[in-house]
């Protein structure tokens, strides 16, 4: 029997997310199918119910239902817990599990597949949405020397680092208050999505910064492009941690964890291509 895994979202006629696993499977020679879903807006709750009583075995959530998948899983994982949001979803007879893979995505592309190791580091977090919350605690599981996150709306960046005073050296402010230099300025803005970039005081990047947008496109998106012209050098977009938390997902369900590199670099080959 094949076993069935689905990405649910709203829309979802772009996810990468069924080429990806669909990859690994043959990778691993894992016998599964994947297959991209469609939820209505107001319907996550039975469109998650049908694909379990379908056969489902788990499914990734993604924009705009990983906070109600939060509130549907019967379980959560710390990670879930501390993002307050779920990515990943794993049925079984004992109920929904909820997990977060987004951090330790984001964590691994910037670490392993850049090479940029974030201990010690200074670090500017952009944005105080679901997408910022869900990387905060990775971010400062890496033994940072500092995370300020910093928002459009201030007081959303200063609740969400209220949320982890206890975890680590951070501070939430807004865009004008930001203090650099920092070595790694991460973009967890919906800015790109609107063709903006995000407005940041000089010397925010300090010499050698890593410049990284969590969106990506098939041009460099208006956040990589400022901070090319602020003088950061090193630059990368969010297609390493599409790939990465896919990968979590993947070895959560099947306890095997796929080689990201070929996957990653075909995927950037047909992005460039499309
Ligand atoms: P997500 O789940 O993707 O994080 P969200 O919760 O709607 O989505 O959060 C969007 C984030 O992008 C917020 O931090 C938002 O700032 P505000 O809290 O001030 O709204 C930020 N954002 C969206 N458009 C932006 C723009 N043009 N410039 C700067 N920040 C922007």
């Amino acid at each position: 029997m094949t076993d069935r895994y689905a990405v649910l979202g709203n829309p979802i006629g772009h996810s990468k997310s069924p080429a990806i696993h669909a990859a690994f499977a043959a990778q691993t020679r894992q016998d599964i199918r994947y297959e991209a879903i469609l939820a209505p807006l107001d319907g996550f709750t039975q469109a998650v119910a049908a694909f379990a009583a379908a056969g489902g075995r788990g499914a990734n959530v993604t924009v705009p239902f990983k906070e109600e998948a939060h509130r549907l899983a019967t379980r959560l994982s710390p990670r879930a817990v501390r993002a307050g949001a779920v990515n990943t979803l794993t049925f079984s007879g004992e109920g929904i599990a909820g997990d977060n893979t987004d951090g330790a995505g984001l964590v691994a592309d910037i670490e392993s597949n850049l090479g940029f190791p974030l201990a010690g580091k200074r670090i500017l977090l952009l944005g105080a949405g679901g997408a910022a919350r869900g990387v905060v605690g990775p971010l400062l599981d890496t033994g940072a020397g500092h995370l300020t996150i910093a928002n459009r709306t201030a007081a959303k960046a200063r609740e969400l680092a209220h949320l982890f005073v206890h975890h680590g050296n951070i501070l939430g402010c807004g865009l004008p208050e930001i203090e650099g230099p920092f070595d790694a300025v991460i973009n967890a803005t919906a800015a790109s999505l609107a063709g903006e970039a995000v407005p940041l005081p000089a010397g925010v990047f300090g010499p050698g910064a890593l410049a990284y947008d969590m969106m990506y496109g098939q041009a460099e998106t208006p956040f990589l492009a400022a901070a090319r012209a602020a003088g950061a050098t090193r630059l990368a977009d969010g297609l390493g941690m599409l790939v990465e938390q896919a990968a979590e997902a993947f070895l959560l369900w099947r306890g095997i964890r796929p080689e990201t590199a070929p996957v990653l670099a075909a995927l950037r080959a047909q992005l460039a291509r499309a």
